[in-house]
């Protein structure tokens, strides 16, 4: 079967490869995959792939397998699924626990956009404790997560500042519910509830000093790939019992049926509108991962499988 596979450390992109089709667990089912993602990680670890190794955690279309130990959806059924790799190939193996049914409505574009960022997303408000009235100041918002973590915290009553390099890339923003958005962490108003940062180099700092008293920073991305550098007095100098927690959404529960069937029954409804700035065919997939990296995305990309 064709996949995308790793062009190796020099090129650091993918190339229609040739592959076994995969030998399911007796946990796993097989899709047939019509529309896949691209995340900013996946693009981290094709800089240096492992041997052997290949991307796809995000991906949508019809089971033609069901899972050995009977799990899951049948044969027919059109699916979203989180694998935890080679999910861009014409079939992938997933565990059943990780699939949410999409009903008609919901189409594999809009569905494979959905997993990674949008769990992601579910899970930082979780772990924020956000809620009613609170405020909270989220860098790199123009990304997949940011997109998601603005609308659902909003929904939630929560006044959310989201940082972005130019406002272009905010405008959507702030129509999905953002009460500001400025280009600098520095430029935010006022002290936050809670920050997210994503960013990393001298975005940390400028954040971090934004919280209020007590207030919780979480830290889940660094896009820049540079490490932020943090004075040890400035921070004693900062917000007074400020915290700083790193945050890793595969910590805790490492199932995602559950957020998956809750980002789709959002998106179902209308309450949830999954921002795609970069869509065709997985053909096109080294364009997409350059785009992701010179920052020319707006969200999410969706790509078909033809
Ligand atoms: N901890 C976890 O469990 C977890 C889970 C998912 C993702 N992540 C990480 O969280 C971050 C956000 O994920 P995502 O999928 O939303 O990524 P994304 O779509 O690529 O968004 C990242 C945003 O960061 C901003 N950015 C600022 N400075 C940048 C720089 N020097 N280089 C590149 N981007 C820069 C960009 O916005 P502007 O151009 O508007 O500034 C970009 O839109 C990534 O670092 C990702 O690896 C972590």
């Amino acid at each position: 079967m064709r996949a995308l596979v790793p062009t190796g450390p020099e090129t650091k992109t993918v190339e229609f490869g040739d592959v076994p089709e995969p030998e399911p667990k007796p946990h796993e089912l097989v899709i047939a995959v019509e529309a896949l993602s691209i995340n900013r990680g996946e693009t981290f670890l094709l800089a240096d792939p492992n041997p052997g190794w290949r991307p796809g955690k995000d991906i949508a279309g019809t089971v033609v397998a069901a899972a050995g130990d009977g799990t899951g959806p049948r044969p027919g059924t059109r699916v979203v699924g989180h694998p935890w790799y080679s999910g861009w190939a014409e079939l992938a193996a997933v565990p059943a626990e990780s699939v949410a049914v999409l009903p008609e409505t919901v189409g594999a574009e809009s569905a494979a956009v959905l997993p990674l960022a949008g769990i992601t997303a579910l899970r930082l408000l979780r772990r924020s404790g956000l809620g009613y009235g609170d405020r909270a100041l989220i860098t790199g918002a123009s990304g997949g997560v940011g997109h998601y973590f603005v609308e659902l915290a909003a929904a939630a009553g929560v006044r959310v500042t989201a940082v972005t390099a130019t406002a272009e890339r905010g405008s959507r923003l702030l129509e999905l519910g953002a009460e500001a958005v400025v280009r600098q962490a520095g430029d935010a108003a006022g002290q936050y509830d809670a920050v997210l940062e994503s960013v990393g180099a001298e975005v940390f700092p400028q954040a971090l000093a934004k919280l209020r008293a007590g207030g919780l920073l979480l830290q889940f991305g660094q896009a820049s790939r540079v490490a932020p550098v943090l004075d040890f007095f400035s921070f004693f100098r900062g917000p007074k019992q400020a915290r700083i927690e790193h945050f890793d959404y595969t910590i805790g529960e490492r199932t995602y049926g559950a957020e998956l069937e809750t980002l789709v029954r959002l998106v179902e409804q209308g309450r949830l509108h999954p921002e795609i700035g970069f869509t065709g065919d997985w053909g096109q997939a080294p364009d997409a991962i350059a785009a992701l990296r010179e920052r020319a995305v707006r969200g999410n990309i969706a790509l078909t499988v033809k």
